[in-house]
Formats: C-alpha cells, structure tokens, sequence
C-alpha cells in the first residue's frame, strides 16, 4: 500500500491542501467518536463523519448516537451471514471473496463507511470466548481467507477494519489483560495474518486491540502501531481503537492511532477530545500527531470515494439482495463438517423416512440476535428443525422434542451490555485509576479482588442453573428417547449457543452443557444410528464420539443454516467442509490447559511459543478427536502423481504438482493440503506446518490436476536475533494431505 502511482501523489497533494485548511478543533472533531458509531464530521469542507458498524456476520443493527439503545426501527434487518469460523471451514478463497463482497455491499447499503470485519485474530485456546468470530488456528489458513474477504468488502467503497490488532487470545479481562509474547511467535503465529491483510489484502482500516502487548495496551503500542505495522508493513491507512481501547492521552496520540472510539456517550471528553487539545496547549503533544492523524483519515475516504472528486462515483450498495441470500446458502453448506460417517448411513433417503425425530434445542433455536457485537438483526434465520420440514414438506411425519432444558438468561445483557461492561471497569477502583491520567494502575492483586466478588456470583448462578437443568431433564429425557424408539430415522441437534460462544467472557471449560452428553449416550444406547449433528463456535468434548456413527459439525451458519443443513442431510449437497482448527478430545490435552487457559486475568504468557493447536498435538503425539484439516464427503478421492520440481525463478522455491480423483459416485470437492517437515532443523521447528491448500471440485470419475507454487518465504522462521525471517538449506519433506493427519503423499524438496 505504499504510494507509488500518480493519481496517489494527486491525492496526497489534495490531502495537504484539505490539512492547511483545517483548524485544530475540526482536525480533533475527526480523530474521535462523535456517537457510538461515528466520527465528527467537518461541514464547512465537506468532510463527512466516518459511519462504522459491526461487524463480521452481517451489518449490526442501527443503535442511538448517543445510547447503547437499538433505535427499533424496522428498516435494519440484514443478510445474517455465516461467522468467520464458519467461512473458514470452507477452505474456499472464492468463497471468503464472495462474503466479503456481501458484507460490503450490504454496509454500503446501509450507508456505511467501515465495517469493522473481519475478525482474524489466532485460536490460542478453544475456550476463548469469541473464537466463533475468528477464522483459525493456522496463520496461513486465516490470512489466505482474510486477504479476499477483505478485497471484497473493499470493491463496494466500504473499508473493512481487520480486527483486533493483536493477540487478543481471550476475552477475561480483555481490557486490561497483558499478552505476553516472545518475537518469533509473534512474528511467526500471531501476525501473518494481519500483515497480509493490509499488504495483500490493502485493508484501509485496522482495529487496535483492547489488551496490552509486553506491557504497552495496543493503541499505544509503539513496537506494535509504528514499528511493525506502519514501518515494516508500510501501512498508510486509518487505525481505529476498539471501543474503550485507549487510556492514556499522550502514549496514543504520540503512537500512529488515528481514531479513538468509546462506548460512552461523553465524547468531548474521549483522551483525544478535550484532554488532546488541552495536552497541545501545554506543549505536551505535538500538533503534527493530530495532523498525521488527518492525513490517514483523509486518504482512506478520498479511497472510499467519500470525498474529492470521484465522490458520485461511490457504489451506493444493496443490502437483503436474493444474490447475497444464494452466497449465505452456499457458504453455510461449504462450512458444515462431515466429521464421521460410519457405514456411509448420511445421507439420509428421504423416500425410506415416514417418521423422523428431532431431538434436541438447536434444532429449533435461533442464533443471530446473540454473541456481543457480532449480533444480528437476521431479516430471517431457518433453524434446522424448519429446514427440515421445509424439505420433507407435509407427507413426512417430524416430530420434534428438545431433548435438554436451557435456562433463559435475563434480557438485560442484550442492549446496553458494551457500555456496562466498560462502565463496571470505570467505576471500579481500577477504572478509576486508568482514568486518572498518569496514576498507576493498581496491581493485579488489586484487580483480581474486584472481579472476585463477580466470579462468587457466577459460580452462584452456575449452581442454581444446574440444579434447575438436572430437575427438568428428567421429563425432557424420556420423552427424547420416547420418540427415538418409535421413529425411522433420528437427528439429535444439540451444541452450544451464544451463551457461551460469545463476546466478553471465555467459556470455562469445553464441555457440551445442559447435561447433553448424558443424554446423547443414552440416545445411543436405544438408537445407535442416531444421527448426532452439534452447532456451536468452538470445539466441545464428545466423550461419546467412538459409540456414535454419524457426527455433523456446523458453526454459526448464518441465516440458511437449517436449508443447508437438511440438503447435506439429504444429500442434494456433498459436504466438504474441513475443521479449520484441532477438535481436542478433552480439554486437558491442550497447552493451554496447562499454560494460561482463557481465564487468567492479569497477564498471560503465551510460553508455549510456536506450540499450540495441531502444532503441540504433533510435537507431544496426542490424538485430537479430530485433527486440524478433518472433514469427510459422501464421495472419495484418490491423492497421485506427485511431482515437486525446484524453481528458479527469484523469491519462488518449489512446484508442486500433484492429480486428485473423485472414485466415487457423487460429485465433489476435496480441500487439498500441503504441509511442509523441516528435515534437519538447525533450531527448534513444528513437526509440520500448513503451507498452501486448494479447493478441488470434480464430477464422478474425474481427475483433476493440482498446482502449488512454494515461495521461499513458506520455508522461513524468524530469527529474533537478526529480526528478520531466514530460511534455513537443506531438505524438507512436503507432505500432501486430506487433513494434518491423513498423508496421502509425500516428497523431499531442497533448499539452497
Ligand atoms: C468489540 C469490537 C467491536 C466494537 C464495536 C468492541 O466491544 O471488541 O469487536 O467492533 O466493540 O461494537
């Protein structure tokens, strides 16, 4: 993105021009929320407010200015899309770039400016809370999915602000938590995403995290904001904070953070309001950190077309289109993970069922309107329950029971809940503090007092909850197995909710809750073929997984998730979908589990460096329940004809060419992976690591043929010495696969 072409240095020019004009109260009007959503505008030269909104799985319904209170109309019901999670089980960049280009379009047309997507940071920890937001484990796989989301939110004049600048890994004390990281997994996990999302992606936008880094909160992180992301990566557009993100007026005005949004509806006193101002009149800050800021503002909507002369030119966007509906379907039934299929019993022949039995809340339950801020004014939203009938239609006996009792949580949480959960944090001791400039914040004994209290409470609430679920079980449970006995075919639909998938607290631990194991085991028990479909953000136990035969995974599929779902079932679609992240087979196999789970407040040291996610079940030999990669299809394909050739052509290392065929009957597509296994380390390396994949789709009885190009930089580790990525002689095996486990070929390259 940096600046190379004439019509660049015009709009530079223009920028300059637009600066001298500007005085000081308008430059700072620019630089921070004047509403919840908006920036100030400067009339007098025509410069408009930035209009943001959330976020990644549809446009977010329209709030207040100045309250956390939805406005109510009926004009902001959306395409409610699959979440990132989802988006990424698909391994399918044309896909990625399709969804970006309906969340562009759709913000356009809900005349935004920033849509404040996607979502990219690393699963750490399945426990995270907002996992279901992010796209994967492996830095590869996010960025290779973030780089064409983000050029098609882009194509519609809408900014796409990649989020959340960085190492935002757990949701527990999210505002204060202190990451604390060594430079090569830095350098190595936690930003190549990012990086490609503003260097290949050209995202104009990027969200400033709310945790800290090594000590420094991200928005006034110099390494992270000047170093890294302006320096090395030549970013020239806008920074916005999350919202609440920035404490300390000086530190975030003096680092490259152009915007600050909040969640309080004091805007005149936001640090880069009345406190900047009045930190310039003493000479405290420069007034050039304001105009640096300016100038990032401007370029990004002389880009968006916002302003200059290109302005009637703006793509004006549409949103509840039948197009971007048709893209929602496709998405969902690409993201839904085959991950068994015992004696091929799916899919189901819908001419053999008289009777089927639903079992189970999420087959009923509707998920758009919940998770934080990446909630959903769904225009509609089919649950699979409705998909189902929707298919069978009348001549097909479904009868539903919901298995488990789900305890409503109180509504409070829904509207103003991001305003009170900055609002507790300020009118704690330590939001005190954090507000009074220039005190020190108290230590995390200090802190972890305040949050006990809430913590008691909790646990409280826990208990009660349980005692309530295990009393109304007991009639829930019969009345399952009743039905289960007496139908053809039966579906359990169970999973999570955004009761725990959600924005501002990570779960505690990754169990299905509502005693649901216990009743999929005694569905087992009466049915064995039960067919056992789970939703949810984040991966779960089965500790019923070797009795089941059939297990369907699906993330939050957006608003045809139950139409998708009822055509795999059916089989009108074949599967393909492939976990973009280890399914464990219980929590404790995981580093973090032992390391800092999602949880720890205060500061969490991610010392497993390169190590978690199928990088530590690889290096301790533990088997996941589904490994990184899995997902089954109704067809099969055969891996052949390996080649690997040395290229000679510059940054470019190794071709790989390999042939997939579909042996089966059905049509089908196959996500191809390639892994590549430094033989000879010189220092400490994973066992493998995802270099490239591709989506191969074949008819019955095709060949297709397959092309990876290695660039040498896929060879590379960082050498926190030298600060600088190198790439090692020697060889390294590359492995080709069907998931990190299933090697169907493999080969030796080597480097010189
Ligand atoms: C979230 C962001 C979101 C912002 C605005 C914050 O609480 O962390 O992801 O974009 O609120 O709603």
């Amino acid at each position: 993105m940096r600046l190379n072409s004439r019509n660049d240095k015009k709009t530079e020019g223009q920028i300059e021009k637009l600066l001298k004009k500007l005085t000081l109260d308008e430059k700072i009007s620019m630089i921070h929320g004047a509403g919840l959503f908006q920036t100030g505008a400067v009339e007098r030269l025509d410069i408009p407010s930035l209009r943001c909104s959330d976020g990644p799985m549809g446009v977010r319904n329209e709030f207040h200015n100045e309250r956390w209170i939805p406005t109510g109309n009926h004009d902001d019901y959306v395409t409610y899309m699959p979440s990132n999670s989802a988006l990424a089980s698909t391994w399918n960049r044309e896909l990625a770039y399709q969804s970006g280009y309906v969340l562009g379009e759709e913000a356009r047309g809900r005349g935004k400016d920033v849509i404040l997507a996607p979502g990219i940071n690393i699963k750490r920890d399945p426990l995270c809370g907002r996992n279901f937001e992010y796209m994967s484990e492996d830095p590869k796989l996010a960025a290779a999915l973030a780089v064409p989301f983000i050029k098609g939110v882009q194509e519609n004049d809408v900014a796409a602000c990649v989020k959340h600048f960085a190492c935002n890994v757990q949701e527990t004390d999210r505002l204060m938590v202190d990451t604390i990281v060594d430079e090569r997994t830095l350098y190595e996990i936690y930003l190549p995403a990012f990086q490609a999302a503003v260097q290949e992606g050209g995202s104009y936008s990027v969200m400033g995290a709310y945790n800290m880094i090594n000590g420094t909160h991200c928005c006034e992180n110099k390494k992270l904001l000047d170093s890294i992301l302006r320096e090395e990566w030549g970013f020239d557009g806008t920074v916005i904070s999350d919202w609440g993100a920035v404490h300390k007026t000086k530190q975030a005005a003096e680092v490259t953070m152009d915007v600050e949004m909040s969640v309080f509806p004091d805007f005149d006193d936001y640090k880069f309001a009345n406190p900047l101002k009045e930190a310039i009149a003493k000479g405290e800050v420069e007034e050039s950190a304001v105009d640096n800021k300016v100038r990032n503002i401007l370029r990004m909507m002389f880009r968006l077309k916002m302003i200059g002369k290109e302005k009637d030119m703006r793509k004006a966007g549409v949103y509840n289109s039948p197009a971007h509906r048709e893209i929602v379907l496709r998405t969902a039934e690409e993201s839904m993970i085959l991950l068994k299929n015992k004696e091929n019993k799916l899919p189901l022949n819908r001419k053999k069922i008289k009777k089927i039995a639903v079992i189970g809340q999420n087959a009923a339950k509707i998920h758009s309107d919940g998770g934080g801020s990446a909630e959903i004014k769904a225009l509609y939203e089919i649950c699979p329950l409705m998909g189902m009938k929707m298919y069978l239609g009348g001549n097909t006996e479904v009868v539903y029971a919901p298995g488990y009792y789900v305890p409503e949580k109180p509504k409070t949480f829904s509207n103003n809940w991001q305003e009170k959960s900055l609002d507790e944090l300020e009118n704690s001791d330590i939001g005190l503090a954090v507000r009074r400039e220039g005190e020190e914040s108290p230590d995390v004994q200090e802190r972890a007092e305040v949050f006990r209290k809430e913590e008691e409470e909790k646990a409280a609430q826990k208990e009660n909850d349980n005692r309530l679920i295990h009393e109304k079980n007991v009639r829930l449970f019969e009345e399952a197995l009743q039905i289960a006995k007496e139908a053809d075919e039966v579906i359990f639909v169970g999973g999570l909710n955004h009761d725990f998938d959600s924005e501002g607290f990570d779960r505690s631990d990754m169990k299905l809750p509502y005693e649901q194991d216990m009743l999929i085991e005694k569905l087992l028990d009466v049915r064995k073929d039960a067919v056992i479909a789970l939703i949810g953000g984040s991966p779960v136990e089965m500790p019923w997984r070797d009795k089941a035969e059939t297990i369907l995974w699906s993330y939050y599929a957006g608003m045809e998730t139950g139409k998708a779902f009822a055509r795999i079932l059916f089989g009108e679609a074949n599967p393909s979908g492939k976990l973009a992240e280890t399914f464990p087979a219980a929590y404790d196999d995981c580093i973090t589990a032992k390391n800092g789970q999602s949880g720890i407040r205060g500061s969490i040291r991610l010392s497993e460096g390169l190590y978690y996610g199928y990088r530590y079940f690889d290096k301790e030999r533990i088997a996941p329940a589904f490994c990184f990669g899995h997902g089954l299809s109704f067809t099969k394909f055969v891996y052949k004809n390996l080649s690997i050739k040395q290229e000679k052509d510059g940054n470019k290392a190794v071709r790989v060419n390999l042939s997939v065929k579909n042996v089966g009957k059905l049509a089908g597509a196959e996500a191809v992976q390639v892994y590549i296994t430094p033989i000879t380390p010189k220092i400490d390396r994973p066992v493998k690591e995802l270099k490239a994949f591709a989506k191969v789709k074949l008819q019955p009885g095709r060949t297709g043929k397959v092309t990876f190009i290695l660039n040498r930089q896929d060879f590379a580790c960082f050498d926190s010495e030298n600060h600088a990525f190198t790439v090692d002689p020697g060889d390294y095996e590359i492995l080709i696969g069907a998931s990190s486990e299933d090697i169907r070929l493999r080969g030796i390259c080597t480097l010189v």
